[in-house]
């Protein structure tokens, strides 16, 4: 991070109709910052950025790109770089010619337009693939495609919004560098993501949308030993689903299902190895089987839980 913040989001507020879904929302970025942006479906992420790209105008509070309303002032969308969930490019043109439209239409001159383009392929790893039609592209290639012409005019913000929705661990992988790479450049970098995996390893800081408003936010490291200090995460694969019975058991044992998989059962404890092999006996002598018993420390998953359910002061 580095000397003044590039955007400010001061008490936003939005609604749709009666509905409230930005109730309130202060976010700053710094030059050469990724922060992710985390909440549930429907939490008001993809408006959030809406706002701040200045196609909603709030209802309260205002965002200050480099000192300028994005929704006011054209110079200042000109200062962002907005990444859709969505590929949105001519798929019938080649990456490259994809680029210098882009360039064109964010009124790059037109002497400097191939220059940009050099530069956006090359900060997004897809020099090879300049001359190849979009269509033509594999899913990660049109991943970073779309990132290009979303940077190709230099913005100072770039924003994405669910980069990973449906990338393979590879091309994520290749996007994550990407995605640092610029901010090295001191691009300040804003997503949203489902990958809390993602978020842990990529994000500088992290702030979680609930209610309408932010309401935890901190580099991920830091949320993380605040809320569970040395506390570890037990992981219990069993090898089959459990009946009723057996959930009734892992759950008297201080265990809770994990969101994603029906034999994942997780639970924190202080005296993590130890604990790990208490449950072990216990499920055995219970007749539950487990095919893995993990002992890790938490990550945002656990956190993200806290949060959810509420079980954390904000
Ligand atoms: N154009 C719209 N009109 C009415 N309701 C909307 C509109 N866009 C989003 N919503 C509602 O606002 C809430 C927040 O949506 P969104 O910002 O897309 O959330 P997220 O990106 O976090 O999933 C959701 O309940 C959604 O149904
Ligand atoms: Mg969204």
């Amino acid at each position: 991070m580095t000397g003044l913040p590039l955007l400010t989001v001061s008490g936003v507020r939005h609604a749709y109709g009666p509905r409230t879904v930005l109730a309130g929302v202060d976010l700053a970025l710094s030059p050469g910052e990724i922060y992710a942006l985390l909440g549930p479906n429907g939490a008001g992420k993809t408006t959030l950025i809406k706002t701040i790209c200045g196609r909603i105008r709030p209802e309260a509070g205002s965002v200050r790109l480099q000192g300028q309303d994005p929704a006011r002032v054209s110079a200042a969308r000109a200062g962002l770089g907005l990444v859709p969930q969505e590929i949105a490019l001519y798929a019938h043109l080649t990456v490259a010619e994809n680029l210098a439209t882009f360039a064109s239409l964010a009124q790059v001159p037109r002497r400097d337009v191939p220059a940009a383009v050099q530069r956006a392929l090359q900060l997004t790893r897809t020099v090879d693939r300049a001359h190849v039609p979009v269509r033509h592209l594999s899913g990660g290639y049109q991943r970073r495609a779309n990132i290009a012409a979303a940077i190709v005019h230099q913005p100072a913000l770039l924003i994405l919004d669910e980069p990973t929705v449906g990338v393979d661990i590879d091309a994520r992988e290749a996007l994550d560098a990407v995605i640092r790479g610029l901010r090295d450049l001191g691009v300040a970098v804003l997503l949203t993501t489902h990958d809390l995996e993602q978020a842990g390893s990529l994000a500088d800081r992290v702030g979680f949308l609930r209610d309408g408003a932010l309401v935890l936010e901190g580099p991920p490291q830091a949320l993380i030993a605040e809320a569970f200090g040395s506390r570890m995460e037990v992981l219990v694969e069993l090898s089959s689903e459990p009946d009723a019975a057996g959930e009734a058991l892992l759950t008297a044992a201080g265990l809770s299902r994990t969101a994603h998989r029906a034999r994942l059962w997780t639970c924190l404890e202080a005296d993590g190895y130890a604990a790990a092999g208490r449950l072990d006996k216990q499920l055995r002598k219970a007749g539950l089987c487990s095919r893995e018993i993990r002992v890790r420390e938490p990550s945002l998953h656990n956190l993200f839980s806290l949060v959810a359910e509420r079980t954390l002061a904000a």
